[in-house]
């Protein structure tokens, strides 16, 4: 391993930094130490319509209960929006990039806040009101961060569905949360092909009476059905609507979004962040990781479907007043510089992407990077899975000219921002590595009977206290909430991640411990794939596992037991690779289907996954021990059958 790989910080960024090494050590020291004075302060970086008295009141005990803030009243609107238009009024908040390389727009804080007051005003006036849900569905135009600040206007929850989830996928994350409205659009792009949003959204919401109303932006003007007293075209709605809308007061606790995630058993699940706490980690996280400056152009190139662009394109810059770029086509369209066309069009000094998009850039040279200016680039941030040392140095190198600094960011969902992370100006950065926490985040490695480990070692990865911007439960049920990430190691956060610390301190995340996968930094649960296969009448059982994937990271790897009678082939095959792209979206596309006369089992029936990742990855050398399958012969066929 790259250990001993030590990039130091080099002095002219030191020298500006936000934060330097010294700095970041006493806030280390003062939010270990003191962190309701340490937080009390940092809440200060957002605006309340009265400031909290109470700082820090959670437990990871018994109930579970999580609560920063709590006498706090706000509207995070106010805090990205209202607060910025005396100072910044004119500034860009939102570059919006098309995928159309001809096409892009610009959204000044004033426009952005006019934009939001009128549909608060128009999902006001069809009856939307403090904690009811609302679905937004969107591709990634303007609308969709209006959408989101316009929820958050009215106390409205969000409930935001990546665009590329297929119906019924949408139409289960509407059904869990009983949302109330859908926001979509006629259709959204993505490497100069369309995605029929609405017409997704009308077959999910056949199944979902909870909507009463949905209002629909018009983006590519291509032909949608609309139904009459439940569909509103987006500008009928809002242009007749007032400019000024008054911010619904939010109690620090009071939820802001529900973001479907995946886990290891089940179907998604809804979590749920609240808004004091999640908008001082958002505003905290991205101007200390990212150095941000004023006047600086911020690009993170995550989906708003994803908690990258909740917190990372929304949230975080707005709150800080940055101009963010908000892009809608892809790295590899219309050619495989597009990404850094698009830094030098838009003098980009902040840039954070996935290293599954990296990876696949590095497969094409150093052409197509070379060919743009990169001057303005300052920072560069990864994010969503672990990023190889071959791709980080890459990214340092071609990309950055070895002049950025790179900030791997560790975080999830549930974690509401970064957690684990260099600060540029103050920690030296090792490739592969996200190095350090962030002040008043500790987290430690415990093995799995939870005894916590010291030094240099291996284990799973828990956090021992809470910071603002956690999950505070699952949406309708704060049992699953408490079991799934409170039961494994009592008393701890576990993230379901494994790492590794180095002697220097050092945390490399090496990857879930559970059975969730990460495709292409998406994250997707076994169980969901599983399910989805198992719906086919053809398919009598179905076992899915990761697989290493060059560009992707990890890829789909299914076994099949097809159901008696039926014929195993490759046009099936094909059926069954549509049909989970249909069940879930395309990010589920398995990579490889085995068929399977029998699954590897114990005596009592349990699927021996251990097996199926190791055949799936091609290491069948060291099995270990089979000997208590029921049938340790179904082996001996699954790798002799092995895909790939
Ligand atoms: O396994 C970790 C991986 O992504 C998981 C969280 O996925 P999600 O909730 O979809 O959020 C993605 C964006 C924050 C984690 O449990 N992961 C995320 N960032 C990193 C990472 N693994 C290694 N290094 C990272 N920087």
């Amino acid at each position: 391993m790259a250990d001993d790989l030590m990039i130091a910080v080099k002095p002219e960024i030191a020298e500006h930094a936000r934060v330097t090494a010294a700095q970041r050590e006493a806030m280390v020291a003062e939010a270990t130490a003191d962190p309701d004075a340490f937080w009390a302060k940092e809440a200060q970086r957002i605006a309340w319509m009265q400031a909290p008295s109470i700082i820090k009141n959670t437990s990871f005990t018994g109930d579970v209960s999580i609560k920063w803030f709590e006498d706090g009243v706000l509207n995070a609107s106010v805090s990205c929006l209202d607060r910025h238009l005396a100072t910044r009024g004119d500034q860009v908040a939102i570059l919006w990039e098309g995928d159309d390389p001809s096409t892009d727009a610009k959204v000044t804080y004033r426009q952005l806040h006019e934009r939001v007051c009128k549909l608060a005003n128009a999902m006001r006036g069809m009856g939307v009101a403090k904690g009811d849900r609302v679905c937004i569905y969107m591709p990634m135009i303007v609308e969709a961060a209006v959408a989101m600040l316009a929820c958050a206007r009215v106390g409205a929850v969000h409930s935001i569905v990546f665009g590329g989830f297929s119906p019924d996928s949408l139409a289960s994350r509407i059904q869990d949360s009983e949302c109330v409205m859908l926001i979509t659009a006629d259709e959204g792009r993505r490497g100069g092909r369309k995605v029929p949003l609405k017409a997704n959204a009308d077959e999910a919401l056949k199944a979902c009476p909870s909507i009463s109303n949905v209002i629909v932006a018009k983006n590519t003007g291509g032909a949608v059905a609309m139904q009459a007293g439940r569909d509103h075209w987006w500008a009928d709605a809002c242009d007749a609507q007032p400019a000024e809308c008054a911010p619904e007061p939010m109690n620090a606790e009071d939820p802001l979004f529900i973001l479907y995630t995946s886990g290891s058993t089940g179907k998604p699940k809804g979590v749920l962040h609240t808004t004091g706490g999640y908008m001082v980690w958002a505003s905290f996280t991205h101007e200390n990781v990212f150095d941000y400056r004023p006047g600086e152009m911020y690009w993170c190139t995550a989906d708003v479907g994803w908690v990258t662009g909740h917190t990372y394109i929304v949230y975080g810059p707005l709150a800080n007043g940055a101009t963010t770029l908000m892009f809608e086509g892809v790295p590899s369209w219309p050619d495989n510089g597009r990404f850094w066309q698009v830094v030098a069009k838009h003098k980009v000094n902040i840039f954070y992407t996935a290293p599954t998009a990296i990876r696949a850039l590095m497969r094409d040279g150093e052409g197509p990077v070379k060919k743009h200016d990169r001057s303005s680039l300052r920072i560069l941030g990864s994010v969503g899975e672990p990023i190889n040392p071959e791709a980080w140095l890459w990214y340092y190198r071609v990309v950055g000219d070895e002049r950025c600094p790179i900030v791997d960011t560790w975080w999830q969902t549930e974690t509401g921002g970064i957690l684990i992370s260099p600060l540029p100006g103050a920690v030296g950065q090792k490739p592969g590595s996200a190095t350090l926490p962030l002040p008043g985040v500790l987290p430690a490695l415990v093995d799995n009977e939870g005894t916590l480990l010291e030094g240099a070692t291996e284990g799973n990865l828990v956090i021992l206290d809470s910071w603002p911007g956690q999950m505070r439960t699952v949406y309708g049920d704060h049992e699953r909430f408490i079991q799934t990430y409170f039961s494994t190691f009592p008393g701890k956060y576990f993230t379901g991640d494994g790492a590794r610390r180095d002697a220097d301190g050092y945390w490399w995340i090496t990857g879930r411990v559970d059975d969730v996968i990460n495709v292409a930094g998406h994250r997707m649960g076994t169980a969901e794939v599983e399910s989805a296969l198992v719906a086919h009448a053809s398919v009598a059982e179905a076992a899915v596992v990761g697989m290493p994937h060059d560009i992707k990271g990890q890829g789909i790897y299914a076994y099949v037991t097809l159901i008696a009678g039926v014929e195993p082939t490759d046009a099936l095959r094909k059926e069954l690779v549509a049909w989970v792209r249909k069940e879930i979206g395309p990010i589920a596309t398995p990579d490889a289907i085995q068929w399977a006369p029998g699954l590897p089992k114990t005596r009592s029936g349990k699927i021996m996954r251990r097996i199926l990742r190791k055949i799936a990855a091609n290491e069948t050398e060291g099995l270990g021990d089979t000997s208590t399958l029921a049938d340790p012969s179904v082996v001996t066929d699954l790798i002799d059958n092995r895909v790939g």
